[in-house]
């Protein structure tokens, strides 16, 4: 029989990029359960709508009959967590719906796949995975001269989305030591490439440029995060899914520490190349703007285990990879017009107001 995934969260940005990858590299069925937030977004895939092992199914990580009757229906070999909500500036307005989704969401999941998974044949049991997605954002903030977080640095969460994957994360590790359930952890830095939802830094930052709008940079800009292509987080969880240890947690990351400044200052000589505007740099758009509050000053990840154990490496280079990104967005107008809805500009304008 082809083997089945579940996928939650798929409509978003690393989910989709996720299936795509994966209904192209394996001939596995794949589900993707997600509730289609504000994030979510099925233009991500339309490229595969009507794929015969593709099947979306609107619905809440926290229904349980719902999620129950999917297990049931199809069998899946492998759970691959990204539903959540995800945008650290969101969950400093509004909290509710990072407690609601990322923690309560998590551990409603966790005893969905528990009863499904003790139902399992022995050998099936054995062979069953549930992949949890998270993020560098649990170990906190590093010093200027501080090691990279290693996946030993103990949890020390400080914004609400932070807290919210940290506890999720202690979920998931709580399950497979009380009750055997065989999962895996991936704690990644910031990604970036198509389809990322334009709140977060990097396509912000292009759709501005391009519109000639300003460039909001919290603080002094100095602040420091690490930058991963999608594509190669997308590889590192096919790599841990297929060959990762029970029980583990695995660091990836890019070895690219770059701090915010200097990311916006090539994004903007990036869309003078592409969308010239004589005699003008888009670097005269950059606004700095108040910071954001307890605002993680470093972060920085030792992708060493994954390496060692599993074989992954970035494949891209920051260069290429942002190159092809505001090549993306300048190029996908119409996506870009899809998701930025009244809604979406309803919380630039509330947001960004001095
Ligand atoms: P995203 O916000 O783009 O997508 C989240 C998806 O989850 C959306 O499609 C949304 O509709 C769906 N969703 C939200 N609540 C749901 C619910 N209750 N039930 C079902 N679906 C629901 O997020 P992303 O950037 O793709 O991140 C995916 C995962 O990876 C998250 O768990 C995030 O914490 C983690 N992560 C993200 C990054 C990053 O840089 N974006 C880095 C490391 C880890
Ligand atoms: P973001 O993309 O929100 O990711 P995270 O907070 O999860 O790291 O932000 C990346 C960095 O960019 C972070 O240090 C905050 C900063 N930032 C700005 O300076 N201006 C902005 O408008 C946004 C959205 C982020």
């Amino acid at each position: 029989m082809p083997d089945s995934l579940l996928i939650t969260g798929g409509a978003g940005f690393i989910g989709s990029n996720f299936i795509l990858q994966r209904i192209q590299s394996s001939q596995a069925h794949i589900t993707n359960l997600d509730l289609l937030t504000y994030a979510g977004n099925l233009s991500n895939l339309t490229s595969i709508a009507g794929h015969s092992r593709y099947e979306f199914v609107r619905g809440d990580i926290a229904d349980r009959a719902l999620v129950g009757s999917i297990l049931n229906k199809h069998r899946p070999s492998a759970v691959i967590h990204f539903a959540a909500e995800s945008h650290v500036d969101r969950s400093i307005r509004g909290p509710e719906a990072f407690i609601t989704t990322n923690i309560n969401g998590t551990y409603m999941l966790l005893e969905s796949v528990r009863e499904y998974w003790t139902g399992l044949p022995e050998s099936e049991r054995a062979k069953f995975r549930f992949l949890h997605v998270s993020t560098d954002e649990v170990y906190g903030s590093l010093g200027p001269d501080d090691p990279a977080f290693t996946e030993t640095t103990p949890h020390a969460p400080n914004s609400p989305y932070a807290a919210s994957k940290a506890a999720s994360d202690h979920l998931v590790r709580a399950w497979h030591h009380t009750y055997g359930l065989p999962t895996l952890t991936t704690n990644c830095s910031n990604n970036y490439g198509r389809f990322q939802f334009p709140e977060k830094l990097i396509p912000l930052m292009i759709l501005n440029a391009r519109d000639r709008k300003p460039l909001p940079v919290y603080g002094d800009g100095q602040n420091v995060r690490d930058w991963l292509y999608v594509e190669d987080h997308c590889a590192a969880i096919a790599a841990v899914l297929e060959r990762g240890r029970p029980g583990e947690t695995y660091n990836v990351g890019g070895w690219n520490e770059k701090p915010n400044l200097e990311i916006v200052g090539t994004i903007c000589d990036l869309v003078d190349e592409f969308a010239p505007r004589a005699g003008v740099s888009r670097r005269e758009l950059i606004t700095f703007v108040k910071d954001r509050p307890g605002h993680d000053r470093r972060y920085a990840m030792n992708a060493g285990k994954i390496e060692r154990e599993l074989g992954w490496r970035p494949r891209e280079t920051f260069d290429s990879g942002l190159h092809k990104t505001v090549r993306w967005y300048l190029e996908n107008e119409s996506w870009v017009r899809d998701v930025t809805s009244g809604a979406y500009r309803q919380w630039i304008e509330t947001h960004y107001q001095q």
